[in-house]
């Protein structure tokens, strides 16, 4: 096999897709452009939904790239020897135009041919769906890989869970074929499969044959078009090229690495701890260098995107203390990615400042109460008794010292002990009430908390939306800005007077006659055109093409939101207006509750 740097890699597979007729596209922003159900770009088909459903692209049927990725799931497990929060995906597409045989030949093809990554064949490996209700035993794949070269006993069979790729639980999705490099070590049993973990087989790449489209019911229908959408993950396909033992012995993460090393004085891999800790503050460094670059670019902050940032530094710094990382380091750190990406990135030199600055706020803040906030944990740890954590105290080491609930969840684990979440949540919803300050602000615990209260609240905000256009028979009042807490809605709009008591009575009387009648809240996924046919409001400065989801209360209201929502209008119980206020020249400010009745 060819010993290959990560340039090398990129440009072997996007020239070798170019001369197949596919078209170079730019990677698309790590924030997704029109999903609000995902906070991250987690795969190189993301930005290329609405096309895989049958929209046309501008650049043809044809396209390969390399897509900057974020996956969160599994940032606990970074540490090991595989897990990475930020990697790249190269890939290519068919939208309707090419199917299994030639895919399956142009995979054959860069993959063994001495022009490109020259494996030999007898070190290959390959997996085809089996089968199910769903989908029929995909026994063409498996005759293309024979014809190309591969023998029997190196197809495998296997099921949905192995061989089937969605992103999420509905959309565009098919069966896949994964190809792996067999290490040769012996089998691990007589059903030793890539399906098993035993480290004989390392997945290099994936094509995936997306003819079907998942339904929210869990049904399955055909596509309009045959697509191809492959992926093939650059830092894993390389370490494993190479023969290096783990994707952070790869040249992307040189740089930094010497700059670790320098300023510390510790050299990766002298400690088991030592090396997780060097893998952890590598892999966060570079993943927030990404977000503060992205064209989009997130902020650390309390909420969504930004709050996964906000972790990511600070259990870098976490971690850098442990190694005798200084404060201000990150920059440094960073500097060096920036410098290493400056060809493939441009975005990493233009937002460069902002990089640094970000970093070093985030950095500073968080390295002050850092000490003082493990004193306390190592203080409260010796007096407890049992293996739980009080809630009380993790939301204590939240307020005061600014710790992420997953750090002290962390933290305790070291320790034997489970945080009590629930008492976590108790205390940050007490607080909440307490003080004024506090509920103005949206903080989410998980990446995809939303619980039952702001959802009914989200709902009451369409039925509201919808009742302020009714009763002041007005087209120009259009949402400008709403804002959930637990407690409240605070829902904005354009209009240029006081509302009479008289009109905030009628408003509400509409929306509890909608909340009466129980009415499912239904949702659908469509193209934004199709959306703005049927009358949805919303945002509608999106990209032509894209899909958005519309929540519709038959008979009260049709919106474009990202949810998630009540599933009936009953669980609203009792809407009420308490303040009806001026926002800003023009614009009006409504203060509602739900009462349990
Ligand atoms: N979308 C497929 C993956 O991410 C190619 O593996």
């Amino acid at each position: 096999m060819k010993n290959l740097t990560s340039q090398d890699l990129r440009q072997l597979f996007l020239k070798f897709f170019e001369e197949k007729g596919h078209k170079i596209i730019p990677s698309a922003s790590l924030v997704p452009e029109n999903d609000p159900s995902v906070l991250f770009t987690t795969a190189g088909m993301h930005p290329l939904v609405p096309y895989l459903l049958g929209e046309k692209h501008p650049a043809g049927t044809r396209l390969t790239d390399v897509q900057k990725c974020v996956r969160t799931g599994d940032i606990d497990e970074v540490g090991d020897a595989s897990h990475c929060t930020f990697f790249e995906m190269l890939g290519n597409w068919s939208l309707g135009d090419y199917f299994k045989e030639e895919m399956i030949a142009f995979s054959f093809e860069f993959l063994t041919s001495e022009k490109y990554l020259g494996i030999p064949v007898e070190k290959l490996a390959v997996s085809v769906f089996e089968g199910d209700n769903d989908a029929p035993r995909d026994e063409l794949s498996a005759s293309c890989w024979q014809k190309a070269g591969i023998p029997k006993d190196r197809i495998f069979y296997l099921p949905k869970k192995n061989n089937w790729w969605i992103a999420g639980n509905t959309g565009p999705c098919g069966p896949d074929t994964e190809m792996f490099i067999d290490r040769g070590t012996p089998k691990c049993s007589e059903n030793c499969s890539p399906a098993c973990d035993c480290g004989k087989y390392l997945e290099i790449w994936n094509d995936v044959f997306m003819e079907y489209e998942r339904h929210a019911d869990g049904t399955y229908t055909k596509l309009k078009q045959k697509n191809v959408d492959t992926g093939m993950g650059l830092e894993r396909t390389l370490s494993i090229l190479n023969g290096v033992p783990t994707v952070y012995d790869t040249d992307v993460f040189e740089g930094a690495k010497q700059e670790i090393e320098r300023l510390t004085g510790k050299k990766y891999g002298e400690s088991e701890d030592v090396t997780k800790a060097f893998r952890i503050i590598l892999d966060h460094v570079r993943t927030a260098t990404f977000m503060l670059g992205d064209p989009k670019g997130v902020k650390p902050s309390n909420v969504d995107q930004g709050y996964v940032l906000r972790r990511l530094i600070r259990r870098a710094v976490r971690y850098g203390k442990q190694i005798g990382l200084e404060s201000g380091s990150l920059s440094l750190i960073a500097t060096k990615y920036i410098e290493k990406y400056q060809d493939v990135y441009s975005e990493l030199v233009e937002n460069k400042q902002v990089i640094i600055d970000e970093l070093n706020k985030e950095e500073e803040k968080f390295s002050k109460t850092l000490v003082d906030g493990l004193k306390e944990f190592n203080k409260v740890i010796t007096y407890l008794k049992g293996d739980v954590f009080p809630g009380k105290t993790a939301f204590r080491l939240f307020d005061t010292f600014g710790f992420p609930i997953e750090i002290t969840t962390e933290l305790a684990l070291e320790k034997g002990f489970v945080v009590d979440k629930q008492g976590y949540d108790d205390a940050y919803k007490a607080h909440q009430e307490k003080s004024h300050a506090g509920s103005e602000q949206k903080f989410k615990g998980g990446l995809a908390e939303s619980n039952e209260t702001t959802q009914r609240l989200h709902t009451a905000t369409h039925l509201l939306n919808s009742a302020l256009k009714i009763v002041l028979n007005n087209p120009n009042v259009n949402q400008r800005g709403s804002n959930i807490t637990v407690e409240r809605l605070r829902f904005d709009f354009s209009f240029d007077r006081k509302l009479t008591p008289e009109e905030l009575k009628q408003v509400e009387d509409l929306v509890n006659e909608a909340i009466s009648k129980n009415i499912e809240v239904k949702m659908e996924e469509m193209p934004i055109e199709q959306a703005k046919a049927q009358g949805a409001v919303g945002v509608f400065d999106n990209k032509y093409g894209s899909v958005v989801k519309v929540y519709t209360i038959e008979g009260y209201s049709k919106e474009i939101c990202g949810g998630p929502h009540a599933k009936t209008t009953g669980e609203l119980k009792q809407f009420k207006i308490v303040k009806e206020e001026a926002s800003s020249a023009g614009v009006r400010r409504i203060k509602a509750i739900i009462i349990d009745k």
